[in-house]
């Protein structure tokens, strides 16, 4: 990738004015600030429409000085650096006393992250070159949508204020579209047994490949259990009673919506409900495996009219692929105003966990708008 060095010198001044810079991660578009600024934070809350206890992440160049911004930095911690930062997995850390209240949503713990794009690296470099080199960034969206894949799904989210030169403009960087696609992976380090907080690319057992344990689930960590999968490798004692449940916005059971109602289904169901609702009248939307099924030739062109009114994606069938599509292909979905979104349900295995956990609380969150 080509990187306009200019540009990012530009951007990184824009954040040490206390600006915020929209930019391109591995994952999906980030909207940030400087993150030892307490106003520049504040801006960041108020164009999400975030609530102020929903805590950010904090992004960092390759090679900081980690002990900067985190204290108490466990052994764990180090591994999985060394193991994959750059890249999709942040760690909840104790917050160092650098990192203002505001970012972390009061809590004495922070969620820091290393991207592994060259764009947000450049960024991060320059800004830790003029100024503090902590960029806090949720994702560019506003509070409970979808999440921004490339330039243009930020200028869809904030169009209003990308590039002008209001107080509260956003400077965008286009670093082309995620090859992720799907945001990071949390794990909370700050608690006696690790704790998967979001799943993501990085999954459960590439992480307990490299700390020797496996990390406790949500659902697990709140009921003080060990670890269902294979791979357990301990017990703790020590725990038990740590059933304190972290401020996760993508914990939600509502979270990373479209606006038009989205359901998931079975192939078998998915294509009953189409039916259903074509010969209702209405404009259906559809993400599935398969391609579009030919639609039967009707002596009274029910049929055509019929197929005018579906709307098919072909979802890819590998993990990997299905995660970078999925939030462009929502967005798609979403705008063309159809009165539902069918999803074919994906695998239940392993490798879709992150996607699956996405897909269901952007069914839980589209049926609140
Ligand atoms: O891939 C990503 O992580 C993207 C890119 C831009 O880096 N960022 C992202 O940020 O997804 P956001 O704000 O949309 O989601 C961050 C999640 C939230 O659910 C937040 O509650 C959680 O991280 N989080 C941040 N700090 C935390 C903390 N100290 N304890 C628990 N959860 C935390
Ligand atoms: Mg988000």
């Amino acid at each position: 990738m080509l990187i306009n060095k200019s540009e990012i010198i530009e951007a990184a001044a824009f954040l040490q004015r206390g600006g915020l810079v929209a930019l391109p991660t591995e994952t999906v578009y980030g909207l940030g600030a400087d993150a030892t600024n307490p106003d520049a934070i504040k801006k960041i809350f108020a164009l999400k429409g975030r609530p102020a206890n929903h805590p950010l992440i904090v992004h960092i160049a390759k090679g900081a000085p980690l002990g900067h911004w985190a204290t108490h930095i466990p052994v764990a911690a180090h591994q999985l650096i060394a193991a994959f930062w750059p890249g999709p997995l942040t760690l909840i850390l104790k917050r160092s006393q650098r990192i203002p209240l505001d970012v972390t949503g009061g809590q004495d713990t922070v969620g820091i992250r290393c991207p592994a794009h060259p764009m947000a690296q450049a960024l991060l470099a320059a800004f830790a070159k003029m100024g503090s080199g902590a960029i806090a960034a949720p994702s560019a969206n506003k509070f409970g949508h979808v999440s921004p894949t490339t330039a243009q799904h930020v200028r869809d989210e904030f169009g209003e204020v990308v590039g002008n030169t209001s107080n509260n403009a956003i400077y965008l960087l286009d670093g082309g579209a995620c090859d992720v696609g799907i945001e990071s992976t949390i794990l909370d380090l700050s608690r006696a047994h690790p704790v998967l907080l979001r799943p993501g690319a990085i999954s459960r057992e590439q992480i307990r490949n490299v700390i020797g344990e496996m990390p406790f689930t949500r659902e697990e960590a709140a009921l003080n259990k060990p670890p269902s999968a294979a791979g357990k490798t301990r017990s703790d004692p020590a725990h038990t009673g740590q059933n304190d449940t972290p401020r996760v916005s993508g914990s939600l059971a509502a979270h990373y919506a479209p606006l038009t109602p989205l359901v998931l289904l079975t192939a078998a169901q998915l294509q009953s409900e189409i039916d259903i609702l074509l010969d209702a009248g209405k404009r259906v939307a559809v993400l599935a495996f398969t391609a579009q099924p030919r639609v039967k030739p009707s002596p009274v062109g029910i049929g055509i009219r019929n197929a005018r009114r579906l709307v098919w994606i072909t979802a890819e069938t590998d993990a990997v692929g299905y995660a970078q599509g999925l939030y462009a292909h929502l967005r798609t979905l979403d705008a063309a105003a159809t009165s539902m979104i069918l999803v074919e349900c994906p695998p239940d295995s392993a490798p879709w966990d992150a996607i699956n956990d996405r897909l269901s609380r952007a069914a839980a969150g589209s049926h609140q708008h």
